[in-house]
Order: C-alpha cells, then structure tokens, then sequence
C-alpha cells in the first residue's frame, strides 16, 4: 500500500476513541456473499453503526406540493452495517419510516421509497468527490434502488428501458392472463439502478455482463432495511484499501421525494483494517472555532448569494441553500469551498432556465468555473472560526 492517506488535519482536543465510536467497520467473512439477501444470517456478525442522513436542500424544487412537505424535515436516523470476503464487500441500511411506498408504473405523482449507495475510488480525505453525485475529475459509483412494483424484463439485463409495467396493460389487454403469467416467472420486484458520475449531467448507466451487483429491499414494522453487494474489484473501483469513503441517501416517497429532494449523509469512512483508522479520524475531522464569529463572517461575506439558518434573504437561485451544509459535508469539504470555489462545482438548476443565476462559467478548456468568489484571503483562525459556524447548519435528528 502505497502512501495511503496524507492528512493535513489535525486530531485536536477530541480522542481518537471519541471519533471513531460510531464509525462503520466492515467485518471481514469468509462466508460467500455471492447470495447475500436484506435478512441473511450472516448480518449478525457485523456490527451496526449509526449514520445521520440530512435533508438535501442545495436546490429548492420547483414542486409546491413537495416543498410544503418536507419544509421541517428532520433529519433520520440509520444504521449501517457492513461485510467483506475479500471478494466482494455488502452494505445494509436500516431506516424507519412509517408508511410503505412502493411505485406502482411509472406515474409521475407518486414516488417510491428508496436508498442509493454511493462509492468512490479516492482516498485523499481532504480531495473526496461532491456527496451530491461526484463532480469532473473526482467519479463515484452509485447503487441506486427504488421500491417499485413488479416490472417485466424482457431480456433479464436490468435494462430498465426494456422494462415492462404490470399496470402497463394497454399494450397487453389482449393477452394480460398470458402476461401476468410470465411476470410471475421473469419478475424482479426492484427497480435497480448503477451509475457511474462525475455530476449529476453525466451520469452513465453500468448494466448488463458489468454489473457485478446485488440490492434489495424489504419493509418490516415501519422500517426499510435495504441491501447493496459489489464486487471489492471492477473496472470502476477498486476497494480492496484499509479504508473507503462511502456515503448513504434515502428517499421518502409519501413525501414525494425524488432526485436531488432526499436524506443525505456525509462521506462516511468505512474501516477495512486497522491501518485505515487515521483516513476515517480524518473524514470525520470537525473543525473548533468561535461559531458566534463564525456566524457574523458568513452573514458579512456569504449572505447576499446563500440562503441558510435564519439568513433567508438572497435570490433563491443565486447559490445552494446551505441550511444543511453542516450535516452532509466534511470539514476539509467546507474549507475546499471557501478557499478554492472552482474545486469542486455545485452544478445548480437548469441553466437555460436560470440565466441569471448560473453557479459556473465554462472556461476554454472546458472546464468550470465557479462563480463564487474564493476567500482564500480570509486568515486561518476566520476560516476555522466560519467553519466552525457552517458545521452547525443542519437539521434537528428526528428521535
Ligand atoms: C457571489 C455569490 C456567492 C458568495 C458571495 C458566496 N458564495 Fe458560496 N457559492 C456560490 C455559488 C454560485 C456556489 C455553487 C458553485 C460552487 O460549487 O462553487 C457556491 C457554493 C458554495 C458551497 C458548496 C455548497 C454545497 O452545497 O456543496 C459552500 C459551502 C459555500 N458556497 C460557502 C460559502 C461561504 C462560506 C461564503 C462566504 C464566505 C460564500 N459561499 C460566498 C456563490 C456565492
């Protein structure tokens, strides 16, 4: 192993013992994951951690409906579990939440429950990818799964274009019977998804022969446990290191979540062996500063373009609202974003529609620009102190 982790952050006043207390390790089996369900035995053998997933509110949707309710979003609680064979690696997420909702077809008005995975290559703590699906230069893999009801495919590929609806009888009134019947045989009940992205725009979808992958999901007494199994080693990662970053979303479909209006956690560091202990010390870093100076740097410099907290009166598509920035960022994250905009680039809305409010500018060798202004001008004990403050930002954890 090669130069594992160059960390520039220091450890601080709190212990070692403190920080990684609720860390995800993920227990080495020798037991074939190969079949791996939401409820297999082997599960026990892992031990849970608790990971705190945010309500995302980088971008407001334009869904009046959908933002009404989910304008006091808590944030939930979910615990993670995590195993590995040398051959393939399995997380399960367990989540409550009080009502079922499973899509039936693809309608547009209801949305289902659902979890996503999210994986990366990258071990430099302070160089992780955007959580919100990766950014150019810094790719992630994501494992996404919807409840939705049964779909047919055709050609067994997870080729979601090929997928055929039970409730999609039009093109079957004449034969549903013989349909139903070869539902029953060829069914899958999940909608799986896998995408490899450097932003939400490029997403390319992994399926058939490549897809090395299992998910599921089952509901029981008001909570989702949800099951994604990998290969350690394909051609889009390779996580056979001491450590690995990985972070966690779901989807709430009774309150119409979908896309980027969902619970997301921050990078999590997953630990494979005791030599990755200092990359996960590193993720979860926090920064100590005056959060009361903290505050009034950001209301001096930051809130004309960003909504957040109590400061609600920028242009609302001006810059993401970092109501929840403290919650899903780590703290070499927050610094990155001050110091060195252009790093990593929130893609934002649709930019034809919001012309004024474009969050980048695309530079002549294709690369974006933000439109942020860096404040690597600020000294060091102002930057901790106002990350310190952006640290608070985030929701209430629901009991
Ligand atoms: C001129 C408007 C403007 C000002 C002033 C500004 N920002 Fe930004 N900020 C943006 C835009 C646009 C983006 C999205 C593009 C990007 O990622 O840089 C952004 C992105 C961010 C992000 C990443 C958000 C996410 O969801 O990941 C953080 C954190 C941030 N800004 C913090 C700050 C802080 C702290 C200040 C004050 C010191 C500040 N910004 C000042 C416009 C601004």
């Amino acid at each position: 192993m090669k130069k594992f982790i160059a960390t520039t952050l220091s450890i601080g006043v709190l212990s070692a013992g403190a920080l990684l207390a609720d860390t995800i390790v993920a227990k080495k089996v020798s037991a074939s994951l190969d079949n791996i369900k939401c409820d297999s035995p082997v599960w026990e053998k892992a031990k849970a951690a608790e990971v705190i997933l945010y309500p995302q509110t980088t971008i407001i949707l334009n869904d009046k409906k959908a933002n009404e309710l989910n304008k006091d979003d808590k944030a939930k609680r979910a615990k993670v579990k995590a195993l590995y064979n040398g051959k393939r690696i399995a997380f399960l997420i367990e989540w409550a939440d009080g009502t079922k909702s499973v899509q039936k077809g693809y309608s547009s008005t209801s949305y289902a429950d659902g979890f996503a995975v999210q994986f990366t290559n990258i071990t430099d703590p302070n160089k992780l990818p955007y959580i919100g699906m990766g950014n150019e230069g810094r790719e992630v893999v994501i494992h996404l799964q919807k409840a939705v009801d049964k779909f047919y495919e055709p050609n067994g590929n997870k080729d979601v274009s090929m997928q055929v609806n039970v409730h999609n009888t039009n093109n079957f009134a004449k034969d549903v019977e013989k349909f139903e019947k070869k539902v029953d045989s060829l069914a899958n009940r999940d909608y799986e998804k896998v995408f490899v992205s450097q932003g939400f725009r490029s997403m390319t979808e992994i399926k058939g022969e490549k897809l090395k992958a299992k998910a599921g999901m089952k509901y029981k007494d008001g909570k989702w446990k949800g099951m994604v199994a990998r290969a350690t080693n394909d051609e889009y990662l390779d996580l056979n290191k001491p450590a690995i970053a990985v972070a966690f979303a779901v989807w709430d479909g009774d309150k119409l979540n979908r896309d980027g209006l969902k619970f997301l956690s921050s990078w999590e560091p997953v630990v494979l062996s005791k030599e990755g202990e200092n990359f996960a010390k590193a993720v979860l870093q926090k920064v100590q500063g005056d959060v009361k100076n903290g505050e009034k740097i950001a209301k001096e410099n930051c809130a004309a373009c960003h909504n957040y907290g109590k400061e609600q009166n920028a242009p609302k598509f001006m810059a993401p609202n970092l109501s929840n920035i403290g919650g899903y960022s780590t703290a070499a994250y927050l610094r990155e974003s001050i110091v060195d905009p252009s790093a990593v680039v929130v893609p934002g809305y649709n930019r034809n529609a919001h012309k004024n409010f474009e969050w980048y500018t695309v530079d002549d060798k294709g690369h974006r620009q933000s439109t942020m202004p860096p404040f690597s001008h600020l000294d060091k004990k102002s930057q901790d102190d106002l990350i310190a403050f952006l640290q608070t930002l985030k929701a209430e954890v629901e009991k």
